[in-house]
């Protein structure tokens, strides 16, 4: 049966029914192929791709046309999935006005469906000025990956009271500013539940809990192809780094030994005629 496509309605409506939302990140065309013959309905180009793919150390160093880059990559494969491009650090920090450029650009020029943005009750003012201009926004808040310095770094958040009031307090601006979905990073599960409960919006959870109307997780991380830190809320159902070291093991083994490329990867010809052409016999 052919898929439809997942929209804005689909996402509000698995709420309202109570089955979960899949989210993952992806980042290049022959993954989000992949992706989009699975049942995850939203494809997410998170900046996490400078550090997973383009090897910085944080999220800060990436830039709007990085992300257009992927991004538009990303949208010639995911066809059916709900496409959510992140709005990177600094593209939306200096004024209402940049950030309605910026998430305009993402549509136009990728085919986002939607923007993600980091940010609490501060960014209100902000995510209204996008959706006014017919950007839909998914909001981010908890740990905030842009902002991890500030936060004390990629530490669990909301685990004092006050702390959990005030994300609470985040939750429910995004939804009144208008986003139409919320991923939320690193909380106590009971602050994801309550969260989720008190919302009309989709919660997406990623280490907050298991009563999020959906999850999302890193692509590398869900995968084992990123090794320099794995956060407690990962779940790793494959080991793909491994299997790709074995596989490039075997090639170079297998070149170095002359067992590869075989009669079966190779062009038969006439070497004698040939020799005799060149006037090498
Ligand atoms: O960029 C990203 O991958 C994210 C996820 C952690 C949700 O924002």
């Amino acid at each position: 049966m052919e898929k439809t496509k997942v929209t804005i309605p689909t996402l509000a409506k698995m709420k309202a029914e109570g089955r979960k939302i899949r989210m993952v990140t992806v980042y290049d065309y022959p993954t989000a192929v992949i992706v989009d013959q699975t049942d995850i309905e939203i494809a997410f180009v998170g900046d996490s791709l400078g550090m997973v793919v383009l090897g910085y150390e944080n999220t800060v160093p990436v830039t709007m046309d990085e992300m257009v880059h992927h991004g538009k990559a990303v949208a010639r494969g995911a066809r059916h999935t709900f496409l959510v491009v992140d709005l990177p650090y600094g593209a939306y920090h200096l004024s209402e006005e940049q950030a309605v450029a910026n998430g305009v650009r993402l549509l136009k020029e990728c085919g986002a469906d939607a923007v993600k943005l980091e940010g609490g009750a501060e960014f209100g003012p902000v995510v209204r000025a996008l959706v006014r201009a017919g950007v839909p926004v998914m909001g981010h808040i908890g740990l905030t990956p842009q902002t991890a310095g500030a936060l004390g770094g990629f530490k669990v958040q909301g685990k004092n009271l006050e702390q959990a009031a005030r994300i609470y307090r985040d939750a429910v601006a995004m939804e009144e500013a208008g986003c139409f979905a919320l991923v939320i990073e690193a909380v106590p599960a009971p602050l994801g539940k309550i969260i989720t409960e008190r919302l009309t919006i989709p919660t997406i959870g990623i280490g907050a809990g298991p009563d999020c109307d959906g999850q999302v997780l890193v692509i590398h991380d869900l995968l084992g192809l990123f090794e320099r830190f794995t956060p407690k809320f990962v779940k790793r159902y494959a080991d793909l780094g491994k299997a790709m070291k074995a596989a490039l093991d075997a090639y170079a083994a297998e070149v170095a030994q002359g067992a590869f490329p075989g009669p079966e990867h190779s062009f038969a010809g006439n070497e004698e005629e040939l020799r005799r052409h060149l006037g090498l016999a």
